[in-house]
């Protein structure tokens, strides 16, 4: 999937060398740049490097965002192994044998199609160009007056429609002055000057006209050196996805868990890749997170042998084809989706065309998520045949085959692959949460709340614990009380600084569902509410008074 917006960033120093955000970028959504603003006031993503002016494509995540990450891979990891029977987990280096990539194929394709511009050596995507119509103003070379000498190389610049041609002659100026400030444009004379009209080009920079150069393949994947030496023979590459190191540890995996196909192995870890063009926001990163599960099939010609059983978990049968595992995996990860609070209509699906499929893959049906700056993937789900199983069979010399005690029959499982970012999840959790609403204080006064409405699941904090004053040494002593109490079991928030009304507003825009309240009624003002707290509700501000007995089950059973 292509996306259509730019990186929502903090401003950067403009440094050239692709190490600060693109200034160059047009206007971004309100709404994103308020998403973008609470982030970075509220600790949940930062910048990487900001201090140094950032660096494009990397991002930290804050105190709230680092909690909110950990849920959400915790209850991925959670339901994607421990709560089922087939489905066993693996951690990987992320540095793995060079080989593997030749035979995933990464190495020689896994690249993007990308131009650079000739005058300002800029990089892009070349399918991210928009085309663009005017007069292509061309020169065979230029003589720089001050020296005497002449530049016999031809350039082009594309002059848009209402452009006066002045501007065309400019860029063929800087181009000519190659980078020398010190030779004055009006001291470079402009050779052989020729106009064509043009019509939805994409050979010229959007950005000052200049001529692109030819597309040409970027492998996306870092590279580096094990050991001492820095040679071909040393090259090693930061993993381009998770995937990998699960196809190449299958036989392992498989005798020691003693599953049976069908079953899965599943991995969360870093991956990276040297976007060209990293965008909007986290959405595309240059290192980013993947929770991904290969899950191991039999060939649809062997599956039709196998009895209709159950397989390990409930609800699926061991002689499925790969339609209905593939089938069932799309319906399982939107549920899952649901169960963080990503409601079904906020998702959407794309189904790849034939033509856009690997050579080797049946199907793979993207789902989305709708965010602001567009409706863009999240997770891609495939069917992926034994493409890989049997590539590493054949450049590892290493047998991938499977045997099937209760059909005797050998053969390389076919793979089921639900493949999601951790990064592109927390913003789609983040851009979902994000209201702005007009609220009635108690003086009655109008203002802005603003509220991130995590599920209770995920959310950072799950509970804000306050004593409705600072200066009374007994509440403070039962606020405590009960914050010991809850904070063995989930993430708890003590505070008492300021009006208790800001204290709320506080945890609001943390995305904290529940504040409870210790006031004079918990001490046994009232005697019949004596050992009671108010608890209130993030989204509703409904306050109800509940024993301090009943607090922690009550609240077990929302985040749970
Ligand atoms: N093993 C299959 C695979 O890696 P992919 O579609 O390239 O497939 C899977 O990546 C998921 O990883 C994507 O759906 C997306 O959520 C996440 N992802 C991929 N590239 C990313 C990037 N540059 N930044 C953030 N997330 C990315």
């Amino acid at each position: 999937m292509q996306d259509q917006l730019q990186p929502f960033l903090d401003k950067g120093n403009g440094d050239s060398r692709n190490f600060a955000p693109d200034m160059a970028e047009p206007k971004q959504t309100d709404r994103m740049e308020k998403i973008v603003s609470l982030c970075k006031r509220r600790g949940f993503i930062f910048q990487s490097s900001e201090i140094y002016g950032g660096i494009n494509g990397f991002w930290d995540y804050g105190p709230l965002g680092a909690e909110l990450k950990r849920n959400v891979k915790e209850k991925w990891w959670r339901s994607m192994t421990q709560d089922r029977e087939d489905v066993v987990g693996l951690e990987a280096s992320i540095i793995m044998h060079p080989k593997i990539w030749e035979a995933s194929g990464h190495t020689s394709t896994f690249s993007d199609p990308m131009v650079d511009c000739l005058l300002t050596k800029k990089r892009f995507r070349a399918d991210q160009i928009e085309p663009q119509s005017g007069t292509v103003y061309k020169y065979t070379g230029a003589t720089i007056k001050t020296t005497g000498t002449t530049v016999n190389k031809p350039f082009e610049a594309l002059l848009q429609k209402g452009d006066h041609p002045d501007r065309a002659r400019k860029v063929a100026r800087q181009f000519y002055a190659q980078g020398n400030a010190e030779i004055p444009l009006d001291q470079i004379d402009l050779l052989g000057e020729e106009t064509t009209p043009v019509e939805n080009s994409t050979r010229y920079n959007p950005e000052n006209g200049s001529l692109l150069t030819d597309p040409r393949p970027f492998n996306l994947m870092f590279k580096t050196y094990v050991g001492p030496i820095e040679s071909e023979d040393s090259v090693a590459y930061l993993r381009p996805e998770t995937a990998q190191a699960i196809f190449v540890q299958f036989k392992n995996v498989l005798d020691s868990s003693r599953q049976k196909v069908p079953f899965g192995i599943c991995q969360i870890g870093k991956a990276f890749r040297n976007e060209i063009n990293p965008r909007n926001y986290t959405f595309r990163s240059r290192e980013f997170e993947q929770m991904e599960l290969e899950f191991f099939i039999k060939s649809d010609e062997a599956a039709a042998k196998t009895p209709a059983t159950a397989s390990n978990n409930p609800g699926t049968q061991a002689n499925w084809g790969w339609e209905q595992w593939h089938k069932y995996w799309v319906d399982e990860r939107v549920k899952w989706y649901e169960s963080i609070g990503l409601d079904r209509n906020t998702l959407d699906f794309y189904w790849q065309k034939k033509e856009e499929l690997a050579h080797y893959a049946k199907a793979t049906v993207d789902i989305l998520y709708k965010f602001p700056f567009g409706t863009q993937e999240l997770e891609g789900i495939a069917a992926r045949g034994n493409f890989d199983l049997s590539q590493h069979q054949q450049f590892s010399g290493k047998s991938m085959e499977y045997f099937d005690e209760e059909t005797k029959e050998r053969f390389v499982p076919h793979v089921i692959e639900p493949s999601a970012g951790v990064d592109r999840l927390i913003l789609a959790l983040i851009c979902n949460a994000f209201a702005e609403e007009e609220v009635t204080d108690e003086k009655g006064n109008k203002e802005t709340r603003v509220v991130m409405r995590f599920h209770p699941r995920i959310a950072p904090v799950k509970v804000g614990v306050f004593p409705l004053l600072k200066n009374k040494p007994e509440l403070v002593k039962k606020a405590m009380e009960v914050r010991d109490l809850l904070r063995p079991h989930m993430n708890v928030f003590y505070d008492e600084a300021g009006a208790i009304g800001r204290r709320y507003r506080r945890q609001d825009e943390a995305g904290t569902p529940y504040g409870i309240t210790i006031d004079f009624d918990t001490l046994g003002e009232k005697p019949e509410l004596k050992d009671t707290v108010t608890l209130r509700d993030r989204d509703s501000m409904k306050q109800e008074r509940m024993p301090i007995s009943e607090l922690l089950a009550f609240l077990l059973s929302k985040i749970r």
